[in-house]
């Protein structure tokens, strides 16, 4: 199985909002399989398709120590966020090396439809919320960057610039 190439910004995808799956086919079950292979390796604990230029709602988590519990995620949203909120560090597959204090949700409630089309409901707290939250955003164009002052904004995305050019 193929690693995907994770975009970074300014690319367009990443902001594009996602369009939902209308049904689940063989290159919908091998992309999944490829976004956790290519997340693993990374590595990660979630990687949304807008990350790997395909603009549909699609999303990959696995929040184990173990690395042996991916949850592939098709169309799915937050119906229910918890009042309060803490804050902890967030990066990015698509923002290496970069680091910033997000402030969201505790908990949250999730439906989805899994692999098998199947409807289901992930009521989550703790790392698991802030992963699925950071994904989800993702299908809405929304990286974790965007939840910062500008300032720290520019900051982040000047140094993954010149992260970049040095690299080149
Ligand atoms: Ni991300």
């Amino acid at each position: 199985m193929p690693l995907l190439d994770i975009l970074q910004p300014p690319h367009p995808t990443l902001k594009r909002p996602a369009e939902p799956v209308a049904a689940v086919d063989d290159a919908l079950l091998r992309l999944m399989d490829d976004m956790l292979v290519t997340m693993y390796e990374a590595p990660g604990i979630g990687l949304a398709a807008p990350q790997v230029d395909v603009g549909r709602r699609v999303v990959v988590i696995d929040t184990t120590e173990e690395k042996n519990q991916p949850i592939r995620l098709i169309n799915p949203a937050v119906t229910w966020r918890s009042d309060e909120r803490a804050i902890a560090e967030e990066g990015c597959l698509s923002l290496p090396g970069q680091f910033a204090e997000v402030k969201r949700p505790v908990a949250v409630t999730v439906s989805y439809l899994d692999e098998r089309e199947a409807e289901r409901v992930i009521e989550a707290e703790g790392l698991l919320a802030r992963c699925l939250q950071h994904e989800i955003d993702h299908l809405d164009g929304i990286l974790f960057t965007d939840h910062l002052s500008a300032l720290k904004r520019n900051m982040i995305l000047r140094r993954l610039a010149k992260q970049r050019r040095v690299k080149a």
